[in-house]
């Protein structure tokens, strides 16, 4: 016992990010959102309402899109945190990155980044989404511009893009077409 130092550190919390693993000496009731942005440098994910209603700040944790302005950074301690930032590869973007860009879908951007991880998420279970599976997957994400049609179109385009990227062929169309997502 050293005599000195008797404050009691709580441990670093060990945080995945893009492929990174950071351990973050704050505590552990602050927002990913603020972690992110604030100590990562990580400025994809946006702060919005705070309240978990509009969707800019969304990253994928474990290949789910969620939520961080609402998620303490203990939440995810030791999970797979994937930002807008770590979507693409090799320097490359992402399919849906490029799918929003050839469809124009950006206006102010602000969110965009929600939108575009959405999308990934939505593509991760749909590879062929349908309108309506689109329309769901994004009606909680607030797009102030009215850029919606552009981004429904878009989504549809990313499907094409990493279709033609995908090693196996995607005849096989969902069954569930036209049903609830
Ligand atoms: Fe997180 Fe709005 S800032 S949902």
């Amino acid at each position: 016992m050293s005599g000195q130092g008797s404050t009691a550190m709580a441990p670093p919390v060990r945080l995945q990010v893009n492929g990174h693993t950071h351990a973050l000496a704050v505590h552990g009731q602050v927002t990913l959102l603020q972690v992110l942005r604030n100590d990562l440098g990580l400025n994809g994910p946006k702060y919005g309402c705070g309240l978990g209603e509009c969707g800019a700040c969304a990253v994928l944790i474990d290949g789910v899109a969620a939520r961080s302005c609402c998620i303490p950074l203990d939440g995810v301690a030791g999970r797979a945190v994937t930002t807008l930032e770590g979507l693409g590869q090799g320097g490359a973007l992402h399919p849906v990155q490029q799918a929003f860009i050839d469809t124009q879908a950006a206006q102010c951007g602000y969110c965009l980044n929600g939108m575009l991880v959405a999308t990934v998420a939505l593509l991760q279970r749909h590879p062929r989404p349908t309108d309506a599976q689109a329309r769901t997957a994004l009606q909680h994400h607030l797009c102030r511009c009215g850029t919606h049609i552009e981004i429904l179109a878009a989504v549809q385009r990313a499907a094409v893009l990493l279709a033609g990227s995908a090693t196996r062929p995607v005849a096989d169309a969902p069954a569930e077409r036209g049903g609830p997502a």
